[in-house]
């Protein structure tokens, strides 16, 4: 993945000349362009570990009515968080980091085996662009339910259905359980997380889990390798999630960067052993008209360590049509036209259909402009 090789250089260079002449030339080897980020997306470096001591983090364990304005704050204000004492096992979330380590050692003709194609989505990858740079990454990525129906195409009006199915290594031979038994845990930990969001909103608790029926959810174990250019490339570029919310495991490492809303400068979270990072993404954004917003974040690469992690994209049902919530408006006028989830993961995902002429879609494409 990482090696260079002038003829395979990939299409998708945002500023081609440019990266050409930034081409790097080191002892460790040359970077292959297409990793190479815009100038004013590249990290800054020193910022690493200039933690923000505010950045919310909230205890499970305390008094329900605290747990929700305390979410409702961290929603509003940073539109992350961490979570302490959440009810999902250490010991099983360190058997998931352990074999998910197991798996990316393996060798890439042994990984290659489950690699996502045309045809199936879901399994190995190391080739991801955001926002047409790639990404220094390998990825492994499986449903939270088994056989998943998503839209066939991206026309409006085309109701065919395909079923999305998960790949499975034979090793680490555990593999597959200890991935499903994380996802039934977390998911419990996504349904608890959707309650007390509803409730800081001050809807009813359960308002929001009809849209999770038939969810399309899904589970990536994200494997970051040193990277020996780490001022010029990052692991996951600039996004916002656009699930409901996301449930991120990281190791001790470091280098997830959240843009913080206060000023939008880039901040780095902290990794706190035994957490989870909590975001909310852009459903939630529309369901509650922009009271809380999905906040752009990266992930910066490493020059000596290797970095793993693990998000939980908690996505409806492909059925859903989101929109804001009327208990929500309140009179005031609806900021998003409504759309179709299955449609907007389709289009989200179109590399891994047929090609389509289709911008990647984010939800500023259906906001109303506001008078
Ligand atoms: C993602 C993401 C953050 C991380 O995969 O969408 O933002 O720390 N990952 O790996
Ligand atoms: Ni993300």
């Amino acid at each position: 993945m990482y090696t260079t090789n002038k003829n395979t250089i990939p299409k998708l260079l945002s500023s081609t000349e440019y990266k050409k002449n930034t081409r790097r030339s080191t002892a460790m080897g040359e970077l292959d362009p297409a990793f190479i980020q815009d100038t004013d997306q590249r990290p800054n470096l020193e910022i690493s570990d200039a933690f923000d001591d505010e950045f919310p983090i909230i205890d499970f364990s305390s008094a329900p009515g605290d747990v929700v304005l305390q979410i409702g704050q961290a929603c509003k204000d940073w539109g992350f968080f961490q979570v302490v004492n959440h009810g999902v096992p250490l010991e099983l979330l360190a058997k998931v980091e352990d074999l998910g380590r197991r798996f990316f050692a393996l060798s890439a003709e042994e990984k290659r085996k489950v690699k996502r194609d045309e045809v199936n989505a879901m399994g190995y990858h190391d080739g991801e662009n955001t926002k047409n740079v790639r990404d220094w990454k390998e990825v492994f990525d499986f449903l939270v339910e088994d056989r998943t129906a998503i839209p066939a195409s991206l026309e409006p009006d085309d109701q065919e259905l395909r079923i999305l199915i998960n790949q499975w290594p034979l090793h680490p031979p555990e593999f597959r359980e200890v991935c499903q038994e994380y996802a039934r845990e977390v998911e419990k930990l996504a349904y608890k997380l959707s309650e007390l969001i509803a409730q800081s909103l001050g809807l009813p608790k359960s308002r929001l889990n009809g849209f999770f029926k038939g969810q399309t959810s899904l589970v990536r174990l994200n494997y970051y390798p040193p990277c020996p250019f780490p001022d010029l490339a990052l692991g996951v570029g600039r996004h916002k999630d656009a699930s409901a919310l996301t449930i991120l495991a990281q190791d001790s490492v470091g280098g997830l960067q959240i843009r913080r809303k206060s000023d939008h400068q880039w901040v780095p979270v902290k990794p706190t052993p035994n957490a989870f990072i909590i975001n909310v993404g852009d459903a939630v954004q529309v369901w509650s008209n922009d009271k809380y917003e999905s906040v752009e974040h990266r992930v910066v690469v490493n020059s000596v360590k290797e970095r793993f992690s693990v998000p939980f994209f908690f996505f409806p049902g492909h059925q859903v049509m989101l929109k804001p919530l009327e208990e929500i408006l309140n009179g005031d006028s609806p900021r998003y036209r409504e759309y179709n989830w299955g449609k907007f993961l389709a289009t989200r995902n179109r590399s891994d259909f047929k090609k389509q002429a289709v911008e990647n879609i984010q939800i500023s494409h259906v906001r109303i402009e506001q008078k």
